[in-house]
């Protein structure tokens, strides 16, 4: 069943399947498949220092902690993360409480930043004896079409290497090489762009809030997310076109202090220092189908979804846990249906958080004074009106079971 892989060095290590790329995808999928006794190995561009620094999300659904717990990799998340249940909605200076896990049978998120998941997840390969190579430059994808396809890459030690394998997980990312490898007519691209865009601020100060805050302003949207006890993430809408040159620290703590001001409250944003700030794509992308021949392609290489809903990593998550049932049915009993329904099963969770995340995006972007800007204020007053509503957002929000 299995042709073992050989190098142009001649060094050996079995491996079934290939992951290119070690972000949440790859590296949820290959200690998955480590845990089925399925042999991979992860290659990736960046150092191992480089990726687990990245800050990037962190908030995780229910669904995808308890996926984590049920194979031993969630330990760490479980001890520093913290759990989230409650969210808030500030529309015209007054706050909206939305206490969402009680509508959700106590189902919550859990705040952990996603460097420190990738972190977790490489510590667990590594200790499990996975094979993973950082600064592999120049990956090249071959035969995805046939039987045998492999891959090539320049090592860190320089040298060209390729290996032999059975199936390719393409993770890495929207920007990455497999999801082009695909001949042109392989798959259908679906992309959408709601005309706006965030300037994402990462600032070491402890959060003002316990919980996420969603502020709508007429001079645009704020959010104040959560990451760690020590840093925290800001959002503000801005021009599509804008820079970062435009938004000098102090007009970004200027524009977060009135955008999230509550007249009469004592409530105070504290200001820190910024570590990094850049303006968000805030753009849909869905690849259908998410597989073609050998290579199935997993997370952003796959969908790109705003950060609206705070959806990406999670379906990032969803993605590797499908994959690695599939392969082990595959591995185990040559069962093939796993793999023939991977792309249908993962699109029905995409296009699901892709509605809900363009039905938040909506919302919480109506803060003008046009028609739409009146029945996207309703939206979300109805999550305070209707319960009906309030238990869809829910049900939404911390991810579908
Ligand atoms: N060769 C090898 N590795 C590559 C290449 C390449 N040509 N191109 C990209 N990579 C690596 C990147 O360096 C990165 O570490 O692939 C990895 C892709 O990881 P992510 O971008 O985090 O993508 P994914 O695992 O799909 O997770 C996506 O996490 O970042 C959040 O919200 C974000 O939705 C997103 C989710």
């Amino acid at each position: 069943m299995l042709t073992r892989y050989h190098s142009v060095h001649a060094d050996t290590v079995p491996a079934e399947v290939v992951v290119v790329g070690a972000g949440p995808a790859g590296l949820t999928l290959a200690n998955l498949l480590r845990r089925n006794g399925i042999g991979c190995v992860v290659l990736e561009r960046q150092s191992r220092r480089y990726v687990e620094n990245r800050a990037r999300a962190g908030l995780l659904e229910y669904r995808a902690v308890e996926m984590l717990r049920s194979h031993g990799l969630a330990d760490r998340l479980l001890e520093l993360g913290a759990p989230h249940g409650v969210c808030e909605f500030r529309i015209g200076g007054k706050r909206f409480i939305l206490p969402y896990s009680d509508l959700y049978e106590g189902r919550t998120h859990y705040v952990y930043p996603q460097q420190e998941l990738v972190k977790d997840l490489i510590e667990a390969f590594v200790d499990s004896g996975g094979d993973i190579r950082f600064e592999a430059k120049d990956v090249a994808l071959h035969g995805i079409s046939g039987s045998a396809p492999s891959v090539t890459w320049v090592g860190s030690d320089g040298e060209q290497h390729r290996v032999r394998c059975e199936f390719i997980a393409g993770c890495d990312g929207f920007r990455g090489v497999s999801r082009p490898s695909i001949p042109a007519g392989g798959v259908r691209e679906f992309s959408h762009q709601p005309g706006i865009a965030w300037l994402g601020v990462l600032a070491e100060v402890p959060p003002s809030t316990e919980h996420v805050i969603y502020a709508l302003h007429p001079k645009g949207f704020a959010g104040h997310m959560l990451r760690s006890p020590t840093v925290s993430r800001f959002f503000l809408q801005c021009p599509v076109d804008d820079s970062t040159a435009a938004w000098p620290d102090d007009r970004i703590w200027a524009e977060l202090h009135e955008r999230f001001a509550v007249p009469g409250s004592d409530w105070k944003l504290s200001e820190g220092r910024i570590i990094e700030k850049g303006v968000v794509d805030m753009r849909g992308h869905v690849t259908e189908p998410m597989a073609y021949g050998r290579l199935f392609l997993l997370g952003d290489a796959a969908h790109v979804i705003t950060p609206v809903g705070a959806k990406g990593m999670n379906l990032a998550l969803h993605d590797a846990e499908v994959l690695a049932t599939a392969l082990a049915g595959y591995y185990r009993g040559g069962d093939e249906s796993g793999l023939t329904e991977y792309s249908e099963t993962c699109l029905r969770r995409v296009w699901r958080c892709q509605e809900f995340s363009q039905w938040m995006t909506t919302a919480i972007h109506g803060t003008g004074d046009r028609f739409e800007d009146r029945t996207a204020r309703t939206r979300l007053e109805n999550l305070f009106r209707s319960p009906a509503s309030a238990a869809w957002f829910a049900e939404n929000y911390v991810g579908l079971m």
